[in-house]
């Protein structure tokens, strides 16, 4: 799976921004058309990120732009305009049900046919963002083969159930918690809230922290001084990494010996602590930290 830690939006608009990106080494550039371009702007970002998309050089970073929500009377043109570009992905907002997604998918589809392009390449990321979509989150996770990953919309939820934010999220919680399930449940992976306090390096690692421990792969991110706390944060470190590989070779040689749980430096270790390990070698390797079979 593609490593997706940090997301970074910035005003489809803004060519300027948009070129700034390329040269971040982040692991995806989101492109926005929606509620970071003013009104009277829609029409040039959608420009400007056809032209960015056919000039600029985005290195290893993923492509991706995100459209109006569906029923907005904006999407059909906005996709019809960016997937001749050929995008590595669009991000929907604003999410609430399936269909959403299969609409969605099913006009890529179209465009994919018409370009003689592979079907299913095209990625689709939905952010889920209100009540309805969070109580409609396993038809959400379970809508469409080329959905990929999830977004948590913390600010829009927040405002949809009359919750304030706070620093430690509480009053997001039950949110932030079902849609990592509902990912993991459907082998997506999810991706955390914006930290729009930009300037405030510490509380961002302390968030990007908070959310790589509750199963959260990535985080969307809206400055350039977040790229590099961010992709550490969801990056396993050397000490997790070799502990996971530690637990994997005992597990391996206990279950030859006959032993599905047994001791380790003091604690216990059976199927579930092993899968754990698995999940923190995964993200290593889809990081490039190490390779599949361990080694840097
Ligand atoms: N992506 C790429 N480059 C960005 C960027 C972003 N999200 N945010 C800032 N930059 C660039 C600036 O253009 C500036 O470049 P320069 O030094 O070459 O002139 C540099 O990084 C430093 O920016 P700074 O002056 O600290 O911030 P700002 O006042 O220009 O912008 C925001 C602050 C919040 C307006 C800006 O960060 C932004 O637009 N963020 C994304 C907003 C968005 O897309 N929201 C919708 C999704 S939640
Ligand atoms: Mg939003």
């Amino acid at each position: 799976m593609r490593s997706r830690r940090a997301l970074l939006y910035m005003p489809g608009d803004d060519l300027h921004k948009i070129r700034k990106a390329t040269t971040l080494g982040v692991d995806c550039i989101c492109m926005d058309m929606e509620d970071g371009v003013a009104f009277n702007r829609k029409s040039a970002a959608r420009d400007t990120i056809v032209q960015a998309l056919n000039t600029l050089d985005f290195g290893r970073s993923e492509r991706l732009a995100r459209i109006n929500p569906v029923g907005s009377g904006m999407e059909t043109d906005e996709l019809k305009a960016v997937l001749p570009a050929h995008p590595d992905g669009i991000v929907i907002p604003k999410v609430e049900n399936g269909n959403q997604i299969r609409w969605a998918s099913a006009l890529i589809a179209d465009v994919e046919r018409q370009y003689a392009w592979s079907i299913g390449e095209i990625i689709l990321i939905a952010i889920v963002e209100s009540a309805l979509g969070i109580i409609n989150l396993r038809e959400i996770a379970s809508a469409d083969p080329r959905l990929c990953s999830l977004i948590f919309g913390a600010e829009d939820l927040a405002g949809d159930i009359g919750a304030q934010r706070t620093a430690g999220a509480e009053e997001v919680f039950y949110a932030r918690s079902a849609l990592v399930t509902h990912t993991a449940a459907f082998n997506l992976q999810a991706i955390d809230l914006v930290h729009i306090d930009f300037k405030d390096t510490e509380g961002l690692i302390l968030e990007s922290k908070q959310g790589a421990r509750m199963g959260y792969t990535g985080k969307q991110i809206i400055h350039p001084n977040q790229v590099n706390p961010v992709q550490e944060a969801f990056t396993p470190d050397d000490e997790s990494i070799a502990k996971a590989l530690h637990i994997m070779e005992a597990f391996a040689a206990h279950q030859q010996a006959g032993k599905g749980a047994f001791a380790l430096d003091g604690k216990m270790i059976d199927a579930p602590i092993v899968k754990a390990a698995e999940r923190i070698i995964a993200r290593a390797v889809a990081a490039g930290k190490i390779r599949g079979n361990g080694h840097p």
